[in-house]
């Protein structure tokens, strides 16, 4: 069965099995976390973990009810664009299973903003934040606007935003990553939102590419501090394919597309470090990229994240993935001789001081 397939198939069952009534509550009751070493507020918002589901999998905010269930923290749902767009064509999405690691280059296929928006509007127990993109048809230089129409319909529903200037498959995206084109596309964004929420502070983060180079980082850092934005996710998948013990014709054969998975994992370490050297506990860090055990999370955490998030491992590792990194982590909280997680953020930072 392809990998776009079989991950089609899982959203369906889950998207049924959900609808089910009990059908949530039994999840929860297998799977879900709740643990008082591991609750930590974050954002303005009370979680329940600090393991989240990363972009890309419940893209149409479809089934985050479920994924919230089977023990995440949170959930981002999307990317989104302010159209409704199919795509790139398949296939559009890979295994290395040699490499635990996947190769996608999807191009933001969803229903749009104001789909997304309607399926957020019901009342919920998990935690979601929306993740924004540019729709492809849209030219860079008109990007504020798409990206504002996002925000406004998505900002009244959802708990956190996040601007994705990061993806490596809508063509030029990653330009908005440089600050002159950055800094407009901030501001745009926070106004829709506080136009589009008022009175209702709703974060925003960023997240960025795990390609960028240590001064673009740097200018990032100073930037998402000067315009005071909430967060930093960090990292999206990369365009670079080192590291992979599968044979280079192979991956050389699929095509383009960003790479995820456990090859990802250094790299995108290195740049959680690098942004939190620069930015201290002034803005929250939200590690993605190759995390696939609770020790793979601590590392993360005590480098500096507040939050980790998760895709990949879970395609390798199936649905008890959330808990067991939840119940590592905990075990890992009390060695340290904390009482919560919040205590270990930044550790490292600490220690070396
Ligand atoms: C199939 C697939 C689709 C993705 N789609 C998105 C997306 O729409 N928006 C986004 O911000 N990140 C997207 N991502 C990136 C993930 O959110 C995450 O940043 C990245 O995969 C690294 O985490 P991982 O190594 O745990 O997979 C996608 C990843 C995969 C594998």
């Amino acid at each position: 069965m392809s990998a776009e397939t079989a991950h089609r198939l899982t959203l369906a069952s889950l998207r049924l099995f959900s609808l089910l009534p009990g059908a949530l509550g039994l999840l929860r009751s297998i799977f879900g976390v709740s643990d008082p070493r591991l609750r930590l507020r974050a954002l303005g918002l009370d979680l329940s973990s600090p393991v989240g589901l990363a972009a890309g999998l419940d893209k149409d905010a479809e089934v985050f009810e479920a994924f919230g269930a089977l023990g995440f923290g949170f959930v981002e749902i999307g990317t989104v664009t302010a159209r409704a767009q199919p795509g790139n064509p398949r296939p559009r999405l890979f295994r290395l299973p040699r490499d635990r690691a996947l190769i996608n280059r999807m191009g933001f296929n969803n229903h749009g903003a104001e789909a997304a928006a309607r399926r957020l509007s019901r009342p919920r127990k998990t935690i979601v934040g929306a993740n924004i993109g540019r729709s492809k048809v849209t030219p860079n230089e008109a990007a504020v606007a798409d990206y504002v129409a996002s925000a406004e319909a998505l900002a009244p529903r959802a708990d956190y935003m996040v601007i994705n200037v990061s993806s490596p498959n809508t063509p030029s995206l990653r330009e908005l990553q440089a600050i002159e084109q950055l800094r407009p596309l901030i501001s745009g964004v926070q106004a829709a939102i506080k136009r589009a929420a008022p009175g209702r502070a709703v974060p925003l983060l960023l997240k960025v590419a795990p390609d960028l180079h240590d001064a673009d980082l740097d200018a990032i850092a100073e930037l998402s501090l000067e315009l005071n934005i909430d967060g930093i996710i960090a990292t999206n998948t990369t365009i670079g394919r080192d590291g992979l013990t599968t044979p280079r014709a192979e991956v050389d054969a699929l095509g383009s597309g960003g790479l995820s998975g456990a090859p990802l994992r250094e790299r995108s370490l290195r740049v959680l470090k690098r942004l939190r050297a620069k930015v201290g506990s002034r803005l929250v860090l939200v590690a993605a990229g190759g995390i696939e055990t609770a020790e793979d999370a601590w590392q993360r955490i005590c480098a500096g994240a507040t939050l980790v998030q998760i895709y990949s491992a879970l395609v390798y590792d199936g649905p008890s993935l959330p808990r067991r990194i939840a119940r590592g982590l905990a075990e890992r909280v009390e060695r340290a001789g904390f009482s919560s997680i919040s205590a270990a953020v930044g550790r490292d930072g600490r220690e070396s001081s």
